[in-house]
């Protein structure tokens, strides 16, 4: 099989390429990434030099290169992750997220649908999409595949939107998809401008850790490469033409996991107890932000056995480690255009 994953140099598709460039040996894994600040072929070291595995620049944008590469390559299956992915950018600049979100997704739709219209046996375009489509949540309740979609950020419009596309081409061109849509993820490679690996960072740093709002939101945390056997699980035995929730069984309240995080960092910094948490400081909230997130994970539990394989003590543990020992990646991804980035949303 040759097998497209586009978006394989940021956090979630760099762990999804070292999965499959390592177990399926017999595949052929093609890596299109456009290299925006947030992909970094620093987190594909252990595959570049694989016989199954070939990176290729590029951006979804781009209709006609794209039609040329299905042409060229003749692609088995799609499996994409290539996305705009942080709310705070997508709330400063939502064109980009619709241009990479909506319209990249379209032409790599547009592409399957027109090098794969004469056979469609054993071919899938497997979307990996976001528990933010659902919108917020409550204090209780459960996110299920039939939650009605409802977002809120620019982000998570652009993911829904991409989703109903997806879902479109399957019904009026007989397109084979699948769709999953997953929690907040951590782990290693997730560059810092998201809640773990940016208060990881600032903690090092002795900076301030900016907790949006009272910190009472919640979000359902898995561990990244728990999501990537997910994607391996839906895409080799899920069901086409349908939708896979995929979650950690596992909320933390911003303001709690912001204080087990600070205790972890403490004693592996071999700081005074108490140190990391004095840098907590409240700021302004973000605009519309969704209260709570919460995915009810029981039919890829049901129907395919997933279950999470790392408790979050754990997880985290392994987080901070990887980022402890990996500081030229930090120092790598945090200059130059992250400095701007940060001054214009925190200070
Ligand atoms: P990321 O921001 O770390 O990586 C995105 C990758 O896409 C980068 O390598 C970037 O260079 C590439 N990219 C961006 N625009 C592109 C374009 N126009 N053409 C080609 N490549 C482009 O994102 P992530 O956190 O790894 O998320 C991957 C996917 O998973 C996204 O679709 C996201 O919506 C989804 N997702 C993420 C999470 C999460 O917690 N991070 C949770 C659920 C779903
Ligand atoms: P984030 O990692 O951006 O993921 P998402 O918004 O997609 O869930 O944020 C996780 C939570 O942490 C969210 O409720 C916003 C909050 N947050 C802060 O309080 N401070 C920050 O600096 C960031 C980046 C996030």
């Amino acid at each position: 099989m040759k097998i497209l994953i586009t978006g394989g140099a940021g956090f979630i598709g760099s762990h999804l390429i070292s999965l499959f460039v390592s177990k399926y040996q017999q595949h052929q894994i093609f890596n299109l990434d456009a290299l925006t600040y947030a992909g970094n072929l620093e987190n594909l070291k252990d595959v570049e030099g694989e016989l199954n595995y070939s990176f290729i620049l590029g951006d979804i944008i781009d209709q006609g290169f794209i039609n040329a590469l299905f042409k060229k390559h003749q692609f088995d299956a799609v499996i994409h992750l290539a996305a705009e992915s942080h709310v705070d950018r997508s709330i400063k600049d939502p064109l980009a997220f619709a241009r990479t979100n909506i319209l990249g997704t379209l032409n790599l739709l547009n592409a399957a649908r027109e090098f794969w219209n004469d056979d469609l046996k054993d071919k899938l375009f497997y979307h990996v999409s976001t528990d933010e489509v659902y919108g917020t949540l409550g204090e209780t309740g459960l996110f299920t595949e039939t939650t009605a979609y409802d977002p809120n950020s620019p982000y998570s419009a652009s993911k829904a939107s991409s989703d109903h596309f997806v879902r479109a081409y399957g019904e009026t061109y007989g397109l084979p998809y699948v769709i999953s849509n997953c929690s907040n993820n951590y782990g290693p490679n997730q560059f810092p401008e998201k809640l773990i690996p940016l208060f990881i960072n600032n903690i090092i740093n002795n900076k301030p850790l900016p907790v949006y709002g009272d910190g009472n939101y919640t979000r359902d945390w898995l561990y990244v490469i728990d999501h990537a056997r997910a994607i391996d699980l839906v895409f080799h035995k899920g069901k086409t033409k349908d939708t896979y929730n995929i979650g950690g069984f596992n909320e933390w309240k911003n303001i709690d996991l912001v204080t087990l995080l600070c205790q972890q960092m403490d004693e592996k910094l071999a700081r005074p107890k108490g140190s990391s948490e004095k840098l907590i400081t409240y700021v302004k909230d973000r605009p519309g932000h969704d209260l709570r997130y919460a995915i009810d994970a029981s039919k890829i539990k049901k129907e395919l056995g997933w279950e999470p394989s790392v408790t979050f003590e754990e997880g985290l543990s392994k987080t901070i480690d990887w980022y402890l020992e990996n500081t030229e990646w930090l120092e790598h991804v945090t200059s130059g255009a992250y400095q701007e980035y940060y001054k214009k949303q925190y200070l």
